[in-house]
């Protein structure tokens, strides 16, 4: 059973700079949440209750707000504000979050491995990237968590882009799978041309892995950027036995790039119950006005 997620978040995001000089980009907030807050959610949707944050200095504030804060609870009561209380409470219980050191950004497969000390090797763990922000309505992590226990194999998540992006990302060779939108992956390829990529099926930043990965990190040496990418891992992985890709067919957001950020602001306020309609009314009269 998976139970544990590991989330890399000791990146630079040097696209989000001069806001992330002071603030780390994963408490960039969404509406009125930091966008790490939607991927600790999404966890423990998929009951996983086990977080291990792979941080970088100047991360505290990731911690932290993970944490309980006693003083504003305290303040928060005696004012009676009991639904803004129950907002701060439940977050502190929302899993069992743990942080671990990257120390250098040697790379995605890098801050992974960092996860060695709190996974063992006979155990499988989710990682979620805090750039990616899923629809938090999708149960696309459960799939992915069920899929992997089915077969055993390592799960990655993959979306369709337009052939003239292919060469943005890593992208799969797939075959058919074993149900609708799932495909057996021989082959990953890094930013490939359009004419050499083998499909449009990129890989998002979603995975379930065996503990087996650890070793394969570990004799993983750098690759693109000079960096050890979880991606070529997969690839040694791969070449062994198919590993397994599901097709994320609903709303993804990239929120570590800023067009992406202020798509998702977007939609997430338009999905809100509480300022949503209030929010479309403004911005639909505020189009008007543009295109008139
Ligand atoms: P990105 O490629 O988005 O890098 O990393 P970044 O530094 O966060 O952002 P930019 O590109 O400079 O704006 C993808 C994910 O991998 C993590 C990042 O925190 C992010 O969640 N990561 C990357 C690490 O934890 N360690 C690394 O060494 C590299």
């Amino acid at each position: 059973m998976v139970r544990k997620a590991v989330l890399p978040v000791a990146g630079l995001g040097t696209r989000f700079l001069p806001a992330t000089k002071a603030v780390p980009k994963e408490m960039m907030p969404l509406v009125d949440r930091p966008a790490i807050q939607y991927i600790v959610e999404e966890c423990a949707r998929a009951g996983l209750d086990d977080v291990l944050l792979v941080t970088s200095t100047g991360k505290s504030a990731i911690e932290d707000h993970f944490d309980r804060r006693v003083d504003l609870e305290a303040a928060l009561a005696e004012k009676g504000k009991d639904e803004e209380l129950a907002a701060v409470r439940d977050l502190a219980e929302l899993a069992q979050v743990h942080s671990v050191r990257q120390g250098e950004p040697l790379g995605l497969g890098h801050a992974v491995l960092m996860a060695a000390g709190h996974v063992t090797a006979d155990e499988s763990f989710a990682v979620l990237l805090g750039d990616d922000i899923v629809d938090p309505d999708e149960p696309f992590l459960e799939r992915m968590i069920e899929a992997h226990e089915r077969t055993g194999r390592p799960v990655v998540a993959l979306m369709e882009v337009p052939h003239d992006q292919v060469h943005l990302y890593g992208v799969a060779d797939v075959e058919p799978g074993e149900a609708d939108g799932e495909f057996r992956i021989r082959r990953l390829v890094e930013k490939p041309s359009a004419d050499e990529a083998p499909s449009n099926l990129i890989i998002v930043g979603r995975y379930v892995l065996p503990g087996t990965i650890f070793d394969v990190l570990r004799d993983t040496p750098p690759g693109r950027g000079d960096e050890i990418q979880l991606t070529d891992a997969l690839q040694t992985l791969a070449a062994d036995e198919p590993i397994v890709g599901i097709r994320l067919d609903a709303e993804r957001y990239d929120t570590g790039d800023k067009l992406g950020f202020v798509k998702a602001t977007v939609q997430l306020a338009a999905a809100r119950d509480d300022i949503g309609p209030d929010f479309l009314t403004w911005l639909r009269g505020w189009l008007a006005e543009q295109q008139g």
